[in-house]
């Protein structure tokens, strides 16, 4: 049964001294805080445990908010759900809720930082890890893409308020797979390539190779920044709702075909469901504090505080915020105006005197933006640099560079498939490739966590998902009801980038494994 053959944990544990070192210049996900880095004492590895709860909810906040907020939102009103997004908000927020509760028991099981790729690795067998840690490629490297892209939108608006005549021309922030349209519905230009999403990648992968570290006074900046900005959206949008555009809440079900010729379900129960699955990508991240278990002060208690306690903050802005940006402009706005920097464009277009308020969420956005593509880049060196020193994947993905020691060459060859991701990709689709992989991978967890305790019962954990199997599987049952709303395209992609990953396994990574 060697598919399923496991890495011992006594193996982990062996090798966490070595690998943590190595890692100092990797923080995980939304780590970066000096505090959460694993010290060796006499030889043994073991954690500081400094981060109370208030901690762990800003880590959450850090890492969650950013493009699934600003971008994907209006994308989810116009192709999904109209103002119901805000009830797709909740749905999505309900999945991750079950979800995050079995990621923290996984991630106070093994006593080592990590992902989930590692967790399972040593609980549920080789191939498992495997398919978890080639879907989390979609989570990080895919989902750097995506938020990538919406920093060109943004950027793009950054040129004009500077200079009107420095905007980027359509081709050269856009996919190929993408046109511009006039009123009358003519095509005026054609997408070549998304030069800024580019750029930006690029320069993020130097800065991650160099091994620069957030320090924990940056990332506080980010979160104030991030969470004062839609406070004050909220805030001054409020009296700008238009009731109009509240008239129909939830629509009658239809079929629409977007501005570039993609159909979808509209309104109803589906259109629910798929603005879930869209809006889904704005969670993504908070997964973060679970892989900060090892460094709670009172994992027992503090976890599920940090856990629910970010994911209760954000949906709750989240729902305010989806409600006055879908309240100020229609959703005939979003599908034909404003594009991806939609919430510059209602601001801007219906917020009488509130101008400067549109300048300033252009530039905290593009702050914003950029911590949250650091993050993903650096979780998927992580994971791959993991995966590598298993032999599951080339040992050029952790080559560490001889001065800064930071899996350079990985970075280069992320850069390749992140920027031609960003490039030529729309923002639409790779965002729909973030949402269902990472809720493949959380369906994952959530079983993994049930079978775990019935077949290792006697493995301690500091921190117990309560009501189990009831909270997997009701985990397992709302994040597969979003991945049902995604429709068949996305699932066809997903399907294809699985099959893709066993032909890897059974060509390359089943010989290669250390394990062998
Ligand atoms: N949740 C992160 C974002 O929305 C990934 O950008």
């Amino acid at each position: 049964m060697s598919l399923f053959r496991k890495k011992p944990l006594s193996e982990l544990i062996k090798e966490s001294g070595t690998t943590d070192a190595d890692l100092l210049h990797m923080p995980s996900e939304g780590e970066g805080l000096p505090e959460l880095i694993s010290h060796e004492k006499n030889g043994e590895h073991t954690m500081k445990r400094t981060l109370g709860a208030g901690n762990l909810i800003a880590l959450g906040i850090g890492a969650i908010i950013g493009a699934g907020l600003f971008v994907r939102t209006a994308a989810a009103a116009a192709n999904n759900a109209g103002p119901s997004v805000t009830i797709g908000f909740i749905v999505a927020a309900i999945g991750c809720a079950f979800a995050g509760l079995c990621y923290a028991e996984f991630a106070s099981m093994i006593p080592v930082a990590g992902s989930a790729y590692t967790y399972s690795y040593a609980t549920m067998g080789e191939l498992i890890a495997w398919i978890i840690g080639w879907d989390l490629v979609l989570e990080y490297a895919v989902g750097a893409a995506t938020v990538g892209i919406a920093w060109s939108e943004y950027f793009n608006r950054l040129l004009g308020i500077i200079n009107p005549n420095w905007v980027l021309p359509f081709e050269w922030c856009h996919s190929p797979f993408e046109v511009l349209k006039d009123a009358s519905g003519a095509i005026t230009a054609h997408g070549m390539m998304n030069i800024p999403a580019l750029f930006i990648i690029f320069m993020l992968t130097i800065l991650l190779i160099r091994g620069t570290k957030e320090s924990a006074v940056f990332n506080g900046v980010i979160v104030i920044t991030k969470v004062a900005i839609v406070i004050m959206f909220i805030v001054f949008g409020w009296q700008f709702i238009n009731p109009a555009n509240h008239a129909v809440y939830i629509p009658a079900a239809s079929t629409i075909i977007d501005t570039q010729g993609v159909s979808h379900n509209y309104g109803g129960i589906m259109g629910i469901l798929g603005a879930a699955g869209v809006v889904f990508f704005a969670f993504i991240g908070f997964d973060a504090v679970s892989t900060a278990a090892q460094e709670a002060k009172n994992p027992k208690k503090d976890m599920p505080v940090g856990i629910l306690g970010s994911l209760a903050i954000c949906t709750v802005l989240y729902v305010l915020f989806a409600h006055v940006l879908t309240g100020i402009a229609s959703v005939e706005d979003f599908r034909t105006q404003g594009r991806e920097a939609s919430v510059a464009y209602a601001v801007k277009t219906y917020m009488t005197g509130y101008g400067w308020l549109a300048n300033l969420i252009t530039v905290a956005i593009l702050a914003g933006f950029s911590s949250v593509i650091l993050v993903m880049l650096m979780g998927q060196s992580r994971v791959f640099y993991s995966m590598s020193k298993d032999g599951l994947v080339p040992k050029v993905f952790s080559e560490l560079h001889p001065i800064y020691k930071t899996p350079y060459k990985s970075n280069w060859i992320f850069l390749v498939l992140v920027g031609a991701f960003a490039a030529f990709i729309p923002g639409d689709i790779v965002g729909d490739m973030t949402s269902i992989g990472t809720l493949f991978a959380f369906i994952l967890v959530c079983a993994g966590v049930w079978i775990m305790r019935v077949k290792n019962p006697e493995i301690p954990r500091q921190f117990k998902t309560p009501l189990v199997p009831l909270v997997p599987i009701l985990g397992i049952i709302v994040c597969g009801a979003m991945i049902f709303g995604l429709g068949w395209t996305n699932w066809a992609r997903l399907i294809v980038w699985l099959l893709i990953g066993l032909v890897i396994y059974f060509g390359y990574s089943k010989k290669n494994s250390k394990l062998n």
